[in-house]
């Protein structure tokens, strides 16, 4: 069941059609459903009910989402003073909040101290250093974990790949050990837990099998060593299937990872440990429960391919330019399928392509697409590319929608901006 289905020819996100919205709001629109991102939240609370679910704010960041989260239960995985500060004013507390990141600033360091997170995740031995001349400075006692690297291949996308020996996350679990020997040598950091992250978009379960054993043998060295660990983050990454709507893209329509299935083959693992699991899930929360409204402005009529033309594109959802990522584009109004065309935004980019080779019915301007499962790294990577303000963001609950953030606008792009005096 998904919040996005079709009810007497229109589009409906829940009890909304989106046509609506987009006649109400105007578009490009990001469009989110609450009750989706529940549906996607209570899975992973019930197989780990032990555990502290930590939404990844990377995956979106919008504070209605995030606020929603927190109410359902989730804790916060932040990278930035930016979303530390989002967490904040969605009201998470710092103890149910973790810190990530390969690059902290010293002042989203203290902001991390000062905010009394669970953890800071340091992701190099050379940022303890950092970290604890922090501490000392502010007077307070760090707990950090360290986000291991343990050169497990997830099967993923290059660019989403982040736990093989290349990638340029965190410390090599041959190092750990050596890493923590150090963490130790700083009387103002604790070791509270080892963190680990191996990739996004991950739909097989054994590289999460390979890794949680490889971090499971870690612990129990550290924990003989006599390091005070308590929690053991296996970080997030779970895929979705983006294929599921239509004519799918055989890569990403395999079926997709449950959180019971992985807590099955995780639990067991782990148990002895006696440390506090944290997941940091992300895509697989709010991906499947959003869609950005476009407008077709034209159709252009080349000699082997036509192409719609949107008026969104990469400078809204730069995933299908970045990683050729692959999302469903339907119609709020079905129609049957008439033409295949390529889908293409309005940036000065060739790679400016929402989607190949697309069956879609005789579009026209002014009609309205969805593009789907566009709630996770969508408006997170959005951008002013091209001088284009980002578009609005709604939420919808049953039959009630909010506009949760307003679109920005021509005039606000030139905000804090000045001409030099020359
Ligand atoms: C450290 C860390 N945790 C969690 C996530 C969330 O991953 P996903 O959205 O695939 O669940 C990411 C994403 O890159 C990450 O870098």
């Amino acid at each position: 069941m998904s919040a996005f289905a079709y009810r007497d020819g229109d589009l409906y996100c829940e009890g909304v059609p989106l046509a609506h919205l987009a006649m109400e709001v105007g578009e490009p629109l990001y469009v989110y459903s609450l009750d989706e991102v529940e549906r996607r939240y209570r899975p992973y609370a019930d197989a780990f009910p032990d555990a502290l679910v930590c939404y990844a704010y990377k995956a979106n960041s919008s504070l209605a989402l995030c606020a929603w989260l927190h109410r359902l239960g989730a804790g916060a995985d932040v990278v930035s003073g930016g979303e530390l500060r989002v967490a904040q004013a969605a009201g998470v507390p710092g103890h149910r909040t973790v810190f990530n990141g390969n690059g902290k600033s010293d002042a989203e360091i203290a902001l991390a101290l000062e905010g009394d997170v669970l953890s800071i995740n340091a992701d190099a031995v050379e940022e303890l250093e950092r970290i604890a001349a922090i501490a000392e400075r502010l007077g307070r006692r760090a707990p950090v974990s360290i986000r291991v690297n343990p050169g497990v291949d997830p099967h993923t996308h290059r660019h989403i790949a982040t736990g093989v020996t290349s990638s340029q996350f965190g410390v090599a679990i041959a190092e750990a050990e050596d890493a923590y020997a150090q963490l130790a040598s700083f009387p103002s950091l604790a070791a509270v837990g080892i963190h680990c992250h191996i990739g996004s978009q991950i739909t097989q379960l054994g590289p999460f099998v390979e890794t949680v054993d490889l971090l499971a043998d870690l612990a129990r060295r550290l924990l003989r060593q006599g390091y005070p660990l308590r929690l053991l983050d296996v970080g997030g990454g779970l895929g979705i299937d983006y294929g599921r709507w239509q004519g799918a893209d055989p890569d990403a329509s395999h079926s997709p990872l449950t959180p019971t299935a992985l807590a099955d083959a995780l639990l067991p693992r782990v148990r002895d440990l006696g440390l506090r699991l944290l997941l940091e899930p992300g895509r697989s929360l709010v991906a499947p429960a959003g869609v950005l409204l476009g407008q077709v402005l034209h159709l252009k009529r080349g000699a082997d391919t036509t192409r719609v033309v949107l008026d969104t594109g990469m400078n809204a959802l730069i995933r299908p330019s970045l990683y050729e990522a692959y999302h469903a584009i339907l119609p709020v109004r079905a129609a049957p399928t008439a033409m295949t065309v390529d889908v293409v935004g309005p940036n000065c980019e060739s790679s400016d392509v929402v989607g190949r080779g697309r069956a879609l019915p005789a579009l026209a301007s002014g009609d309205v697409i969805a593009i789907m499962d566009s709630g996770a790294y969508g408006y997170a990577l959005a951008s002013n590319y091209n001088s284009r303000p980002r578009p609005a963001e709604v939420v919808v609950r049953g039959e009630r929608w909010w506009i949760t953030r307003e679109a920005e606008t021509w005039d606000g792009l030139l905000h804090g901006q000045r001409l030099p005096s020359v």
